[in-house]
């Protein structure tokens, strides 16, 4: 496994829209081991393939010590709004509030190309909403009804 640079959300890479995997080979699998070490390294909950600089629908998100690694997800059902604070890894310093689904319910690949449903509610699914948000380009500054600097005793999980 290796680290990969985290991009920064000045990069225009990060406002591309990804592309779906085809080949659930090795490639993909050291891009998914390389990310995990990536987030882990920073402590992150999620981390979408673009903020690595790879253009492909892959992201993982690690929660309450379960990994999920999702290849071309989809969102096929929501529920109900929350509204969180939420922090980005390529968004350092910052934080921000957002609505988001209060459920989330996402078909995705796992890294073999078999077909999976995952879903969550709480962080979770706030981490699924902003993940896939990465695969098109969207960043949580974007939606955020407001943004705070960062202070150490309210940091939340980055993503
Ligand atoms: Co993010």
């Amino acid at each position: 496994m290796a680290l990969r640079t985290i991009r920064n959300y000045a990069d225009p890479l990060l406002r591309k829209k990804s592309k779906p995997v085809k080949a659930f080979d090795g490639r993909l699998h050291t891009l998914l081991d390389d990310m995990l070490e990536t987030m882990r390294s920073v402590s992150g909950l999620g981390l979408a393939a673009p903020q690595v600089g790879v253009l492909k629908r892959a992201v993982i998100i690690e929660h309450e010590e379960t990994l999920f690694e999702l290849i071309n997800p989809e969102i096929v059902e929501t529920k109900d709004t929350q509204s969180r604070t939420e922090a980005c890894l390529s968004v350092p310093g910052k934080n921000g509030l957002v609505e988001r689904p209060a459920y989330v319910k996402v078909k995705a690949r796992n890294r073999h190309g078999e077909e999976i449903i995952v879903e969550g509610e709480e962080l979770l699914a706030v981490a699924f909403s902003h993940e896939l948000d990465h695969l098109e380009g969207v960043l949580y500054i974007d939606k955020a009804t407001e943004i705070f600097d960062v202070k150490a005793e309210d940091d939340e999980p980055a993503e």
